[in-house]
């Protein structure tokens, strides 16, 4: 990766003004799908891809980002209260986290900045998130302001929703708080991260199905209906939140069949999944572990209907290249899979893979979309 620190004196020209650089891992879940925006703890890791921004504090309100050649520079006046610009513009990531900042602390001093990144877009690995994150920290720290985690993940699930979606709060969460060899299960209500350490021997593999989930449009209708549904479910029943639905299963037999029924479904046995799966992580069984990846991949596929035929035979073909488990990841409906194995087979599921999945895809390139996702630290913990 280029170090943005060119970048930004080749963009900006050199300044004697101090520059710093903030970097943000993006985040490969590992189980606990479709359940944070309802409250539920999941589990991510951070992997050691990230978006890296390099930044030098301005005296006056203006903000200059540029990025790799196709994205190019952007330029915008921090005012108090922001619009975004033109739907799918980067810029709006931009201004996601300035407004962030600005909505909690004020508008301040603006800021230069050079953006690089070694994360894919749009394949599930919660490149935006990382985006809006490291930005979030840089301006902050041009306005010599320190915020705690929690002060973090009280503006930037918000900030998202500034560029049209508003997921759950687990992809902030997991590019700030992992650490270094460990996922992270993340609690919501309240907020709280336990690093669970990952075996030694276990090894992950984030493999994109070659459609890509853009996170606008259809799939953002999409997402935003299995929210609604499952939203509709917990109210039927007269549940105050899924923390308490999932003490009492059961109650899903008062649904009639359709997407709420499903939706209950999905998000209750996923909620049980995860805690299924810290338990098998900790006593190194990854025997289990890989089989509550299937679970989940099958509930998401049959109930949620968030899956797509690629992403089902990308599951299939890991299983039958020796993984012991695979699973859509992200959002789903297009986007990546995330792959479990243990170290003597990863070379093997990789060769399997390589042949019958991706043979026959001229696009398909091994460091994009075929990658190693041991767990990282989060921006908090990076030096
Ligand atoms: C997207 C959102 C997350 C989460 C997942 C589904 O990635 O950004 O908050 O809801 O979808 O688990």
């Amino acid at each position: 990766m280029t170090d943005p620190r060119e970048q930004l004196v080749q963009a900006f020209g050199p300044e004697p003004t101090e520059t710093w650089v903030v970097s943000a891992p993006g985040r490969v879940n590992l189980i606990g799908e479709h359940i944070d925006y309802h409250g539920l703890p999941v589990l991510p890791i951070a992997i050691h891809r990230r978006i890296r921004v390099a930044f030098r504090a301005r005296t006056d309100r203006r903000i200059r980002a540029v990025s790799a050649k196709e994205y190019g520079l952007r330029e915008f006046e921090w005012t108090p209260r922001l619009a975004p610009t033109a739907a799918g513009d980067w810029e709006n990531y931009l201004r996601a986290a300035a407004e962030a900042v600005g909505r909690k602390w004020g508008a301040g001093v603006g800021a230069d900045a050079a953006v690089v990144s070694d994360l894919p877009p749009a394949a599930g690995l919660a490149s935006s998130s990382a985006l809006i994150v490291a930005f979030t920290l840089g301006l902050l720290q041009a306005n010599r302001r320190r915020a705690s985690f929690g002060e973090l993940m009280e503006i930037l699930p918000e900030g998202e929703q500034f560029v049209g979606t508003r997921g759950g709060g687990m992809d902030h969460a997991a590019s700030l708080a992992s650490r270094e060899g460990c996922a992270s299960l993340i609690e919501f209500e309240p907020l709280a991260v336990r690093a669970i350490p990952v075996p030694e021997d276990w090894r992950f593999l984030v493999a994109h199905s070659l459609q890509t989930a853009e996170k606008s449009g259809t799939a953002r209708d999409e997402y935003n209906a299995r929210r609604a549904a499952g939203t509709a479910a917990l109210k039927r029943l007269g549940f105050v939140s899924y923390r308490a639905a999932i003490e009492e299963p059961d109650a899903v037999e008062k649904l009639p069949p359709g997407p709420e029924r499903d939706s209950f479904l999905h998000v209750t046995s996923e909620a049980l999944r995860v805690r299924a799966a810290v338990k098998a992580m900790e006593q190194d069984d990854a025997g289990s572990f890989g089989r509550l990846l299937l679970e989940s991949h099958a509930s998401l596929r049959d109930r949620l209907r968030v899956s797509s035929p690629a992403l089902d035979h990308l599951v299939e073909t890991a299983v039958e290249s020796g993984a012991l488990g695979a699973r859509l990841t992200g959002a789903g409906l297009g986007g990546c899979a995330v792959v479990f194995c243990k170290q003597p087979d990863l070379a093997a599921v990789r060769r399997g893979l390589i042949a019958h999945y991706y043979a026959g895809h001229p696009n398909f390139d091994p460091h994009q979309h075929l990658i190693d996702a041991q767990p990282g630290p989060g921006a908090l913990h990076l030096a």
